[in-house]
């Protein structure tokens, strides 16, 4: 029989320190043809398979990024690769938004039918998670004929110009890049580990919430940005790339109110924490609520590029032409969709997510209780971080200690990825076991090791 492409022992296995020859010479024809974006380790991939990579040097790695929390389903999944081959040889693309053909609508109904909320949905398909935020405020101002915009300090919502004006995690994102989008407000995320009102979130979580509901409340709609003029609050349940900050349990729902109270829809961006990744379909179900938009993109179709915004049916258009695309809803993407989701359900992967989030919680705190300069073990499910601290008092970032942290545990054969100031996150495929996990927590505290 013929070997599969991407067979090869799944198991850690570092055969030269990494980066090796061949991958030293893709990164450096990478720096000369590829426009400078977020690179930050020089890991070359050749074939993937569940949840290993193996690079161009033959090293084996065990992938706790999943493609920036893409592959939920774990690489090459065989039931989705067998569906996307099918469709290959059937048709590939046909203008989603300008004809019909039943594989969207077929995507359409498989997430709806995932969607928490007792009201009728109605879905717009994009290209990835911006695009998904970007088509959410047009739904938003359409609907409301309202302008303006609340958002918060340390969140993500993507990198074009709309989607742009709202994200706020780190600087270098907007550098030389104003003017953005008028219209939009930042305010404090209730950050329970560091917040600007004081306040130690895990100890005293609902004066943390009230402290952030009351600032909305108190300052911006009531100084300067007046209801009236609000169409709505765009949120992450919780937040990714500022460091997978979850907030006090009780947030959202007193969020919920105060929009509901003065009538301002939420957009909750679904992007990182949604699709099953927090043992949960949507990260919003453990908080009680269900926004009247969602966005959603990443694990959509577990690799292929995709995203959509899921929005309440009466927030709909009132006529075409406001908003459409080329690619969205693409045949290849919708039968991708469509086969992650019965995947997900057949395989039972998001109880998966919620029990072995509990095992990689407790490897992680056992690491925290070993090392000093882990300051902070946070998240749900398979969605966790830790964060690196020079005193745990002070709890003053340790960025270099993490970066080192995050090249070390490379070599070591562990992928990685940073988030926030000084955290890296842990978001391996939600298919994975705990004897996997066990397998990549020693690998990280090997590369923890090598960098004391
Ligand atoms: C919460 C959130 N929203 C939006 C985006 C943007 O998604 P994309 O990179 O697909 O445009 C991201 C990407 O990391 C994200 O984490």
């Amino acid at each position: 029989m013929q070997k599969e492409q991407n067979e090869f022992e799944m198991k850690v296995n570092i055969r030269v320190t990494p980066p090796g020859p061949k991958a030293k010479e893709i990164v450096s024809s990478d720096e000369k043809y590829l426009a400078t974006s977020t690179k930050s380790i020089p890991m070359v991939g050749k074939r993937a398979k569940g949840v290993y990579v193996e690079d161009v040097d033959d090293n084996v790695f065990i992938d706790f990024a999943a493609g920036i929390g893409v592959l939920n389903m774990g690489h090459v999944h065989p039931y989705i690769t067998e569906k996307v081959k099918e469709q290959l040889d059937r048709m590939w693309h046909f203008a989603g938004t300008d004809f019909y053909y039943k594989e969207q609508v077929d995507a359409a109904r498989a997430i709806e039918d995932m969607m928490p909320g007792a009201f009728s949905k109605k879905i717009f398909f994009t290209n990835s998670g911006t695009e998904s935020n970007e088509a959410a405020l047009k739904f938003a101002k359409v609907s409301t004929r309202k302008q303006q915009f609340i958002s918060f300090i340390g969140g993500f919502h993507g990198r074009t110009q709309g989607s742009l004006s709202f994200t706020a995690s780190k600087g270098i994102q907007k550098k030389y890049l104003f003017p953005t989008m008028p219209g939009v407000e930042h305010v404090p995320f209730p950050n329970p580990y560091r917040n600007p009102f004081g306040i130690d979130g895990y100890e005293h979580p609902e004066e943390l919430s009230n402290a952030a509901i009351e600032f909305i409340e108190k300052y911006t709609l009531n100084m300067y940005m007046p209801p009236e003029n609000v169409a709505a609050f765009v949120v992450e349940p919780i937040q990714g790339e500022g460091g997978y900050i979850v907030p006090p349990m009780d947030f959202h729902k007193k969020l919920r109110k105060l929009a509901d109270d003065n009538n301002i829809l939420i957009i909750m961006d679904e992007v990182q924490a949604g699709f099953g990744r927090t043992g949960k379909f949507l990260a919003s179900e453990h908080f009680g609520v269900a926004p009247q938009i969602t966005s959603l993109a990443k694990a959509i179709a577990n690799g292929i590029p995709m995203g959509a915004v899921v929005i309440d049916s009466k927030l709909d258009f009132p006529e075409p032409g406001l908003h459409s695309n080329t690619y969205g809803g693409n045949l290849i993407a919708s039968v991708s969709c469509k086969a992650t989701i019965e995947a997900m359900k057949k395989e039972g992967v998001i109880e998966n997510a919620a029990k072995r989030g509990k095992h990689l919680r407790k490897r992680l705190e056992e690491l925290q209780e070993k090392f000093d300069f882990i300051g902070d073990v946070r998240g749900i499910g398979l969605m966790q971080a830790v964060d690196f601290v020079k005193d745990r008092k002070t709890k003053e970032p340790a960025v270099k200690l993490r970066n080192e942290i995050e090249m070390n545990a490379f070599k070591s054969g562990i992928i990685l990825l940073g988030t926030g100031e000084s955290g890296i996150r842990l978001i391996p495929p939600l298919i994975i076991t705990d004897a996997q996990i066990d397998e990549g927590m020693e690998v990280f505290e090997k590369g923890i090791k090598k960098s004391l």
